[in-house]
């Protein structure tokens, strides 16, 4: 009896039509699989085949904030050039690729600009993108604008406000032990001030975290959407997990991500609008835009104004209390670093007062404390993607065709031998011209990106995290509550690390 004798609707004709499907599928995948493996316009550059075959591998690292140790493995083993997806590829050679792929196009570097890899952000609420995910045009009209808020001039202006809440946490820190409270999260506490600061330069208000000793509830909003970046991507190249957390959430329903990012954009409307009704001389942020919004080349929409204001609030808060809670624990974890250090501030400086941000600028032990914690934990540990331009383009010296997803992943880069003396060594000397790390690539690493695009915020950075440890360890001794445990290796990274609590004892210098 022939197949056609039984009918579609028949179990047999079921069954058939089943396994034809299945078979047509597999055939499908397969063929998929076996060019982008091997007929792919990327297939000349090295990668294990799960990676080059299929964004499945990747995409599961992404998803379980696994991706470091992962990228980190690859490189090792295929070298300064590896393709981690089908259709994006991962560099880390200090020497060419921040250039190639970041850095202003002149001269015989003039090819077209590589754009951002838009399918890493979220779509704005106000359908208008920030400065960091903003087309060329418009990032330019728009940066033109801000950077007058971060110039030196306006960084110069700014300390007064700065320096309140540095004290602020300071006399926290010490309330904290006349109330006997010896050991505290003092990456809570970093958190606290740096998002104090940037919101009361952004709002002219800060979220009183410092005054509350808590987080103001958009402190867990930001961190939420730093996770659901690498969440996003994931169900994006793969709608599977979307479908999965889809049926996930029926059995642990979670609350609506959407809403709440909608309902925090209004909120923080609302905060602009009152700053903007407000006449005053205080030299925050918003008074360097309502300066430039005179001159019709540099001026913002409202809108525009809103969706960089709550960039400032993401970009410029947790980023730097991060960087200052790995440079901690690295000092904690290096006693002979940390004494030398201590010794620095505490004999520079005789009252707290005298601490400013020209002092510490002079401060040249704990400038390489901190360069060195830039580079052993950046706060911004995996790439800053872009798009190669039309026609392709060669980076660290490998053809890459148009449309590929191309990035120096930070932390590979800051921790490959390729690159570093001793990578794994916590060694501020490497940036005082010690003789044994002669061969360094300090190029290598950029931990605020590099070129046209690089972080606009990053005078104020240095200058918050230079005087918060300065003025921290200018009044207490700190010393680790666990000696043991790791706090960098336990960590998984969602674009951003997810950093458990640093606990500390704190001991006031008796002076
Ligand atoms: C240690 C602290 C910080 C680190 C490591 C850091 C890192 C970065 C990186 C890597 C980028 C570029 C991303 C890309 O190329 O796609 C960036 C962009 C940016 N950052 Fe920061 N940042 C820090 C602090 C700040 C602060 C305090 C602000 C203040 C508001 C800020 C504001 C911005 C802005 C506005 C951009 C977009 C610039 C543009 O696209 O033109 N950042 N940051």
């Amino acid at each position: 009896m022939a197949l056609s004798d039984f009918g579609l609707s028949s179990v047999v004709g079921i069954a058939a039509s089943a396994g034809l499907f299945l078979s047509l599928v597999s055939l499908y995948t397969i063929s998929r699989l076996a060019y982008n493996n091997w007929f792919h316009p990327l297939a000349h550059i090295p990668g294990p085949i799960s990676a080059s075959a299929s964004g499945l591998t990747y995409n599961l690292h992404m998803r379980n904030g696994t991706i470091i140790p992962w990228l980190m493995d690859l490189h090792k083993k295929y070298g300064d050039v590896v393709r981690v997806n089908p259709t994006e590829v991962s560099f880390i050679s200090g020497d060419t690729a921040w250039q190639d792929i970041y850095g202003f196009r002149t001269g015989k570097n003039k090819t077209g600009a590589y754009l951002k890899d838009r399918s890493w952000f979220a779509k704005p609420v106000v359908k208008t993108y920030s400065l960091i995910v903003a087309d060329e045009p418009t990032h330019s009209r728009m940066r033109r604008n801000l950077s007058h808020a971060f110039s030196d001039k306006a960084l110069r202006d700014q300390e007064g406000i700065v320096q309140g809440f540095v004290d602020l946490l300071v006399h926290r820190l010490h309330e904290q032990v006349q109330n006997n409270v010896y050991a505290i999260d003092i990456m809570r506490w970093y958190n606290y001030t740096t998002f104090d600061i940037i919101t009361d330069l952004t709002f002219g208000e800060p979220l009183y975290c410092l005054r509350d000793k808590d987080y103001h509830p958009w402190v867990n909003m930001v961190f939420a959407s730093a996770k659901a970046i690498s969440l996003l991507v994931a169900k994006r190249n793969f709608p599977i997990f979307a479908y999965y957390d889809r049926i996930k959430g029926i059995f642990c329903p979670k609350p609506d991500a959407i809403k709440q990012r909608k309902k925090f954009f209004e909120l923080a409307t609302q905060k602009v609008t009152n700053r903007l009704e407000r006449e005053t001389m205080r030299p925050d942020f918003m008074s360097y835009v309502v300066k430039s919004q005179a001159i019709e080349a540099k001026a913002l929409t409202r809108e525009e104004i809103d969706t960089n204001a709550v960039l400032f609030l993401v970009a410029g808060s947790e980023t730097t209390a991060t960087m200052l809670s790995g440079t901690t624990y690295l000092l904690l974890k290096n006693p002979a670093v940390y004494a030398k250090l201590v010794h620095e501030i505490r004999s520079r400086f005789n009252t707290q007062s005298d601490i400013t941000f020209d002092e510490v600028n002079k401060l040249d032990y704990m400038i390489a404390c901190l360069q060195e914690g830039l580079r052993y934990y950046p706060p911004a540990p995996t790439g800053f993607p872009r798009v190669v331009p039309q026609g392709g383009d060669t980076i660290s010296g490998h053809y890459i065709p148009e449309g590929t997803s191309v990035y120096v992943s930070q932390y590979a880069a800051s921790h490959s031998e390729s690159n570093w003396t001793d990578p794994e060594a916590y060694a501020p000397e490497r940036w005082l011209g010690d003789k044994r790390y002669k061969d360094d690539k300090r190029t290598a690493i950029n931990p605020f990106s590099f070129g046209p695009r690089n972080c606009l915020g990053k005078n104020l950075a240095y200058a918050e995290m230079r005087l918060i440890l300065a003025k921290v360890l200018f009044n207490f001794d700190l010393e680790l509550v666990d000696k043991s445990a790791d706090w960098i290796k336990q960590q998984k990274v969602f674009v951003l690390w997810e950093k458990g609590s640093l606990m500390v004892k704190l001991n006031p210098v008796q002076r």
